[in-house]
């Protein structure tokens, strides 16, 4: 049986190989060693172009800097985008050698611990405050620096963002402040004295229905108008947040951006009169970056146990979790795998693993490759966001992988 090759890649396929940045896979992976996750900065800028034809053009970007905090990227999307989304300080600490002058920073998430808190006021950056407490603790620890916090709201919508990989949003959170509070936090930033910064919705991630999106916005724009009616307060920033996400697994069919940016467009003219001085943000992570990443890992052993051919790999779920299943998938499913210099040949059925002593560690089930054996370097698409970063690196104190912008 001969199979053709068709995962769901933009990356260029010629001569039975494949191509990252200009030089076959192969190349990357002799010259780099292996695991390694290679990016390609084009693609990402060509992302980024592609996303902002279709948003309207007074919404901002900014990049989520948990879904790949890799220095070189950050320089890269410092030239790309309006700004940047860090949740800790140690992503602060990675952002800001790189971002451009006056180019805003916010950082969102839950538990900020004070020492965080401190290096953010003293650093300038704006505060998706999670929590009342929060908000007392940012004005506390602004004080003994003798600054004044910017505070913006992150709301936790009384709607869920349907159809996402990861909810965020409606119910009990430990994400942002209800909705039904934000009246009273918003009295709260009044009284402390500190700076309104605006609000924050980050309802769900990994969403690949558009009208889900939509729908989701529409109801995001409403919770922004009944805060701006009912408190006589404008906003001075709206962040929308996204979830947009990108197709993982065959069947799985990519979110347009015009099928986002239009209904957007549409909503900013029916709020207008509320949003006329309103920086409107949208904050992505994995639609910017994660199609333009491949994780390379090479084949050390090949056996076949019980019938089944089974090959081990040098890389695996300590480097890429998501792959393996394990980063919240219900289902495990296999990503778009290819052996990266036979793309195209006879094919045989084979299960790939990691090298970890858990079963756990699967890399894929029951794919469809050409013969593959020691030495053979196999591509793992839509690598390039929640890699490296999102996996458990110390399990089994193997070596750190490799990552290139190239
Ligand atoms: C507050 C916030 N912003 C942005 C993101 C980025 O999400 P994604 O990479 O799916 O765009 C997340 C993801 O969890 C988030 O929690």
């Amino acid at each position: 049986m001969t199979r053709a090759f068709h995962p769901r890649t933009r990356f260029r396929q010629a001569d039975n190989r494949l191509w990252i940045g200009g030089r076959p896979a192969v190349d990357w992976a002799d010259a780099l060693g292996t695991p390694a996750f290679v990016y390609d900065r084009q693609m990402v800028a060509r992302r980024v172009d592609r996303l902002r034809a279709a948003l309207p053009e007074r919404v901002a970007l900014h990049y989520a800097v948990k879904a790949n905090p890799f220095g070189p990227l950050l320089a890269h999307l410092a030239g790309l985008v309006d700004g940047f989304d860090v949740a800790s300080a140690g992503e602060l600490e990675r952002v800001l050698p790189h971002r451009r002058p006056g180019q805003p920073v916010s950082f969102a998430g839950p538990g900020k611990r004070d020492a965080e808190i401190a290096a953010g006021i003293r650093a300038g950056i704006a505060f998706n405050a999670e929590s009342e407490g929060e908000i007392l603790r940012i004005h506390r620890i602004g004080a003994g620096l003798g600054r004044r916090p910017r505070v913006a709201l992150r709301l936790n919508p009384d709607f869920v963002l349907k159809a996402s990989g990861m909810q965020m949003g409606g119910g009990p959170q430990p994400f942002g402040i209800d909705a039904e509070r934000a009246g009273a936090a918003l009295g709260l930033v009044e009284r402390l004295e500190l700076e309104f910064a605006g609000i924050h919705v980050f309802a769900g991630s990994q969403n690949l229905d558009a009208g889900a999106i939509a729908e989701a916005l529409d109801a995001t724009f409403e919770l922004g108008r009944r805060l701006v009616e009912e408190n006589g307060r404008s906003l001075p920033e709206f962040n929308l947040g996204g979830g947009l996400g990108i197709p993982y697994f065959p069947g799985q069919a990519p979110l347009e951006p015009e099928a986002v940016g239009n209904p957007l467009r549409h909503l900013i003219e029916r709020h207008a009169d509320w949003l006329a001085d309103t920086r409107i943000v949208m904050e992505l992570g994995r639609f910017l970056v994660g199609e333009a990443g491949v994780y390379l890992t090479r084949v050390v052993d090949r056996k076949v146990s019980r019938g089944h051919t089974i090959l081990v790999t040098d890389g695996g779920m300590h480097h890429h979790l998501a792959l393996s299943g394990n980063l919240g998938q219900v289902l495990r499913k296999n990503y778009f795998l290819a052996l990266a210099d036979r793309l195209e040949g006879p094919v045989e059925t084979v299960d790939i693993h990691g090298p970890l002593c858990t079963p756990l560690d699967i890399v894929g089930k029951g794919v469809e490759l050409p013969w593959a054996g020691p030495g053979d370097v196999l591509a793992v698409f839509q690598s390039g966001a929640y890699g490296a970063t999102a996996s458990p690196q110390q399990f089994l104190s193997h070596p750190a992988p490799v990552e290139r912008l190239v």
